[in-house]
């Protein structure tokens, strides 16, 4: 695997308190491959609403703290529900404001993508939006294996916040593995 260790970030894309994809982001240091490190990001929740006229006056601090740590991370993940068939409101804005932070730090940046969801298909249709938003950015999305946590709340004790799932544990385990390899094939050497 690796001969360092591997520094990547969560960007949780469901603000709720209770939230399954914040419970699937909480079990993944328990779930990586030795030598990855896994944290969250600084959050979003206090960025405006992207305004170009906002942006022209500078760039708010929470809004560079996270461009600052996607820069600094070797990989990021999105753990993120599905809202109306697409990105969450919330995370798409962020994704809008740290993209317009100067030398944008998407560009060539290792992503991976999990979701949860209640529907059937898992997030599917957010993963898909979001991964058109990560080409235009530049950054490298690993394709497979793919994580889509359907009837999320079937496979996670919301009481507890485990998976219980233990195929969903399986994939899982799949994906970081999978994950650290592309980062070490395809993220920049420090
Ligand atoms: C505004 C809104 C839109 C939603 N749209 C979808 C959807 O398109 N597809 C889906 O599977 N679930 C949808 N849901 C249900 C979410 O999957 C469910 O609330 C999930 O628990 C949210 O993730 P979280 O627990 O991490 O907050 C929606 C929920 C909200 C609040």
């Amino acid at each position: 695997m690796a001969d360092r260790t591997l520094n990547v970030m969560c960007i949780c894309g469901s603000l709720r308190r209770g939230s399954y994809n914040r419970m699937v982001m909480n079990a993944l240091p328990g779930l990586a491959p030795a030598g990855m490190n896994i944290t969250e990001a600084p959050p979003f929740s206090e960025f405006p609403l992207y305004n170009a006229d906002e942006e022209a006056s500078g760039f708010p601090p929470p809004v560079q703290r996270l461009a600052d740590a996607v820069r600094a991370a070797d990989g990021v993940i999105f753990n993120s529900p599905e809202y109306n068939f697409s990105i969450p409101g919330g995370l798409k804005n962020a994704i809008d404001w740290v993209s317009r932070v100067p030398n944008q730090p998407f560009a060539g940046k290792p992503v991976a993508l999990q979701s949860a969801a209640n529907g059937t298909l898992g997030g599917g249709r957010m993963q898909y939006d979001l991964r058109r938003a990560m080409i235009f950015l530049d950054a490298m999305t690993l394709s497979k294996p793919e994580i889509f946590i359907g009837n999320c709340s079937t496979r996670i004790d919301a009481k507890t916040g485990e998976i219980t799932d233990q195929q969903t544990v399986g994939f899982i385990r799949q994906q970081l593995a999978a994950f650290a390899k592309f980062i070490v094939q395809h993220g920049p050497r420090p």
